[in-house]
C-alpha cells in the first residue's frame, strides 16, 4: 500500500528560503525598534491554564468560544495561548512587577494558536510581535505606542499601512454601560435585519455586532451611535488627547465608530493598523488600552496600554510590495582535492570559522569541478583552493568571487589577515 506523503497540519506552515529570511527580519526589527523605545523582552510559556484566557480575552468572543486549543493532560485544563496579553500579565502579576515602583515595558514575540478557518493571511499557528506598557494611564503613552508600530512598519520597509482609531470607553456607569443601553435600543428594532450571529451576539457581545462584515448587518451599524460619542468626560479628553497627539507627530488617521475588536479586556483607545495589500483580513496589527484587566487577574487597578502585530501578515505585505530580502550566502567556501588535500581544507575551515567567518566546504566527495559549481550556488564571497601542489607547498589560492576579484596564491599562515583585507 502507497504510504500517505506527511504533510504539515492545515493552517501551519514551514518557513524556508526567502519566507524563512522575511520572519527572520520581522523578528529582528522588533528588537531593534522596541528596545528604542525603552521596552525589555519577556518569554511566556506557549500554554497557560485555560481560565487565564477566559477570564482576560472573555468568555463571550469568538477566540474563548470556538478557536482554542485546549487540553486535559492531567487534572489540569491547559490551553496553547491564543495571543499575549493574558500571559504578560499573569507573569507582571506573578512576578510582581506591580511593586517595583515605575511602570513596566515588556515586548515579546512567538507563535500563537487560534483554531480560525485558514485563508490568506489566517493561520492556525501564527506569529506575532508585540508590546504592553503597563502602569500608566497617560494618553501620551497611547501615542508612543502606536507611533511605535508605525516605526516598526517602517523599518520593515513596509509602505501603505492605515490607522483605524476609536474609543470605547470605561466601566463608568455614564461611559460604555449607558452607550451600549442606547445601542441595544438602536438595534432592537433592526433585529429581524442582522445576520444569525449578530443576532446571537445581541444577547451575549453587543459591541460585536459593529464589527460584523455581512453586508445587510453594516447597513444597519452605518445608522448607529458611534462609541466615541458617547463617552464619559474623563474618556473623552482622554480620546482628545490621543487624536492630539498623533496629530502633532504628523500621524494620519481615521476615527472608525465601528473599531471594537475582538477581545473583552479593551477600555478606552482601540486602534488597527491595515494594509490593502492583504485581501480579506487587513489587520497587520492592533492593539489598545485595557485599564481593567491587570484588576480582573487579581492585581491593584492598573492602567495598561499595548499592541500585536501579525508577523505573516507583515510578510504577506513585504512581499506584495517587493521588498528586498538579503541574499542567503556563505563567506567562505573551500575547494579541495582529494584525500589528504580535503583533510587539510577541513583544517583551514576551522581556522576560517574561529577566526569569525561563516565557512563550508563539500561532504558529498563531489569532483573539483562540481565543488566549484557549489560554491557558486552557495554564494561565496571568497574561495579556497587548495590542491597537491598547495599542500605540498603549505599554501592555498584565494579567489575573491566578486565580478573583478582576483584569484592570488598564499602562505597559509596568511589565511586570515588576506580574508579580514577581502571580508572586513
Ligand atoms: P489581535 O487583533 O487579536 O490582538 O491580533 C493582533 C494581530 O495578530 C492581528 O492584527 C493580525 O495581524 C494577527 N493575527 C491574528 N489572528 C491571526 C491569524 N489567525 N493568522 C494570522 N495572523 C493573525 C491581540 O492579539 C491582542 N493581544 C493585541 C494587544 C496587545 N492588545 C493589547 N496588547
Amino acid at each position: 500500500m502507497k504510504k500517505k506523503k506527511l504533510r504539515a497540519i492545515e493552517g501551519t506552515r514551514d518557513y524556508l528560503g526567502e519566507a524563512q529570511q522575511r520572519f527572520a527580519r520581522a523578528l529582528e526589527a522588533a528588537g531593534e525598534v522596541f528596545s528604542r523605545y525603552g521596552y525589555e523582552r519577556i518569554e511566556t510559556p506557549v500554554f497557560e491554564g485555560t481560565n487565564l484566557f477566559a477570564r482576560s480575552i472573555g468568555e463571550a468572543t469568538d477566540i474563548v468560544e470556538k478557536e482554542m486549543y485546549t487540553f486535559k493532560p492531567g487534572s489540569d485544563q491547559i490551553t496553547l495561548r491564543p495571543e499575549g496579553t493574558a500571559g504578560v500579565i499573569r507573569a507582571y502579576l506573578q512576578h510582581n512587577l506591580h511593586k517595583q515602583g515605575s511602570m513596566a515595558k515588556l515586548w515579546y514575540a512567538g507563535p500563537m494558536f487560534r483554531r480560525e478557518r485558514p485563508q490568506k493571511g489566517r493561520q492556525r499557528q501564527f506569529h506575532q510581535v508585540g508590546v504592553e506598557a503597563v502602569g500608566s494611564d497617560d494618553p501620551l503613552l497611547d501615542v508612543e505606542t502606536i507611533a511605535m508600530g508605525i516605526d516598526y512598519y517602517q523599518s520593515l520597509s513596509i509602505a501603505g499601512t492605515a490607522l483605524r482609531l476609536n474609543s470605547i470607553g470605561c466601566a463608568a456607569p455614564d461611559c460604555r454601560p449607558a452607550y451600549r443601553e442606547h445601542l441595544r435600543r438602536a438595534i432592537e428594532p433592526n433585529l429581524g435585519a442582522l445576520c444569525k450571529t449578530c443576532q446571537q451576539r445581541f444577547g451575549r457581545n453587543l459591541l460585536r455586532i459593529l464589527d460584523c462584515k455581512n453586508r445587510t448587518c453594516q447597513e444597519v451599524i452605518a445608522r448607529l451611535p458611534a462609541s466615541h460619542e458617547h463617552l464619559c468626560q474623563g474618556c473623552e479628553k482622554h480620546f482628545q488627547v490621543v487624536q492630539k497627539g498623533l496629530t502633532d507627530l504628523g500621524i494620519a488617521y481615521t476615527v472608525d465608530g465601528t473599531l471594537v475588536r475582538g477581545l473583552d479586556y479593551y477600555t478606552r483607545t482601540v486602534f488597527e493598523y491595515v494594509h490593502d495589500k492583504l485581501g480579506a483580513q487587513d489587520a497587520i496589527g492592533g492593539g489598545g488600552r485595557y485599564d481593567g484587566l491587570v484588576q480582573e487577574l487579581g492585581g491593584p487597578p492598573t492602567p495598561a496600554v499595548g499592541f500585536a502585530l501579525g508577523v505573516e501578515r507583515a510578510m504577506i505585505a513585504m512581499e506584495a510590495l517587493g521588498v528586498p530580502v538579503e541574499e542567503a550566502g556563505i563567506e567562505v567556501f573551500g575547494v579541495a582535492g582529494q584525500g589528504a588535500c580535503r583533510e587539510r581544507m577541513g583544517a583551514l575551515i576551522a581556522e576560517v570559522r574561529a577566526g569569525g567567518f561563516s565557512a563550508d566546504m563539500d561532504y558529498e566527495g563531489r569532483s573539483f569541478k562540481a565543488q566549484m559549481r557549489l560554491a557558486n550556488r552557495r554564494n561565496a564571497r571568497v574561495v579556497l583552493i587548495l590542491g597537491e601542489d598547495e599542500l605540498q607547498n603549505n599554501t592555498l589560492a584565494i579567489k575573491d568571487m566578486r565580478e573583478d576579484g582576483e584569484q592570488t596564491t598564499r602562505a597559509a599562515p596568511e589565511l586570515l589577515p588576506a580574508l579580514q583585507t577581502l571580508l572586513g
